[in-house]
């Protein structure tokens, strides 16, 4: 499993078990990719030997292509988590501010500390807080204010209208970082991944990863989109060849609409599985428009149990104890034919 290192410092990560486990515990996507996209993943490993391109050219031009926006403006990470961390180099320096909600993704607590920042945390005590409350804890010397959308853990989500008020209110200087790690899930029209707000706002960086509904969070792709004056500031902390050849072969050959949208029916589709079949009176299932749900239990200890039961059948699931939600445990969508064995296993948890 993996392991605390240090509450503060350091990203405590989903279980490293998965040889003949179901894993639910990272969010990933357990359908897999495409064969095609596998086999360019084996062809190009005769080319291990030389480097990749330097920024990842190629992988840019067609997630540009893809998403019908300016090259110049992208840049790729080793996951949007390296993009994240090259946001705090190229923006802050030891005592500025940085803004989060409380329970939102870790990486955020663990850079903000990192990088000797002092931490505004709101506390959404609530799970879906609206951004005028937000609003309230921040002030102007904010240097960068980071939401998830949705977010992880909890799955709350902001709608555009409520999202683009929130951006005209705050201080020019204020950087947002959306993180949209999980937005191809949504096909709501009322939701946006703030990408075509980069165009209207020069304070804006949209984060995505090819990590979630993508499957290819073993390779290590993400990338960032904002205006050149804040691209061209995370140009300069970033790395040469920070992505692997394999990676972003893989990422280039994974774009593609119509399988995108089946990965996101399909979610939902298995999503209101677990919601209907689920049935044990000692967990409360919280649903989610991302690629997993939250089960509540009544107690730290229930939890505890409930966690320890599904290892001991083979499934990993996420405590949210780390994130400072003991009663909590986060569950990814799996498969069709997981998701029905955990249905039955989950069923049958007595405590
Ligand atoms: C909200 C959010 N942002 C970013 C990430 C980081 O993803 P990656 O570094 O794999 O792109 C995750 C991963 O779980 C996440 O949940």
């Amino acid at each position: 499993m993996g392991k605390i290192m240090n509450k503060n410092n350091t990203y405590q990560g989903g279980a490293e078990n998965f040889k003949g486990f179901i894993r639910l515990s990272s969010n990933e996507n357990n359908n897999g990719i495409p064969a095609k996209v596998k086999k360019i993943i084996s062809q190009n490993a005769k080319f291990s030997h030389i480097y990749p391109e330097l920024n990842s050219q190629s992988l840019i031009k067609k997630i540009a292509d893809y998403n019908k926006i300016k090259e110049q403006n992208i840049i790729i990470g080793a996951g949007s988590d390296e993009v994240l961390q090259m946001i705090f180099n190229a923006f802050t320096k030891p005592g500025d501010y940085v803004m989060y909600s409380k329970y939102s993704f870790a990486m955020y607590r663990v850079f903000a500390n990192n990088f000797k920042c002092k931490s505004l945390v709101f506390n959404d005590k609530n799970f879906k807080f609206k951004l005028e409350d937000f609003k309230k804890k921040y002030n102007s010397k904010v240097k960068l204010i980071f939401l998830a959308n949705p977010n992880n853990p909890t799955g709350s989500i902001f709608l555009k209208k409520e999202l683009v008020n929130f951006i005209k209110s705050i201080n020019e200087k204020t950087i947002l970082v959306l993180d949209s790690a999980y937005s191809e899930y949504l096909l709501n029209a009322d939701y946006t991944d703030g990408i075509h707000l980069v165009n209207k706002f020069k304070n804006i960086i949209v984060t995505k990863t090819f990590s979630k509904i993508f499957g290819l969070g073993g390779l290590r792709v993400g990338w960032g989109y904002a205006q050149n004056q804040l691209i061209q500031k995370l140009y300069q902390v970033k790395k040469p060849f920070n992505v692997s050849r394999i990676a972003s072969a893989a990422a280039y050959n994974i774009l593609n609409k119509n399988w995108v949208k089946k990965q996101a029916l399909l979610n939902i589709s298995n999503k209101s599985y677990i919601l209907s079949r689920l049935n044990n009176y000692n967990i409360e299932i919280i649903d989610t428009d991302a690629n997993f749900v939250l089960l509540k239990l009544g107690s730290e200890k229930k939890s505890k149990m409930l966690n320890n039961f599904a290892i001991k059948n083979k499934i990993t699931v996420r405590s949210l104890k780390s994130y400072g939600l003991p009663n909590f445990i986060r569950m990814s969508v799996g498969t069709k034919k997981e998701i029905k064995r955990v249905v039955e296993v989950l069923n049958n948890f007595n405590v």
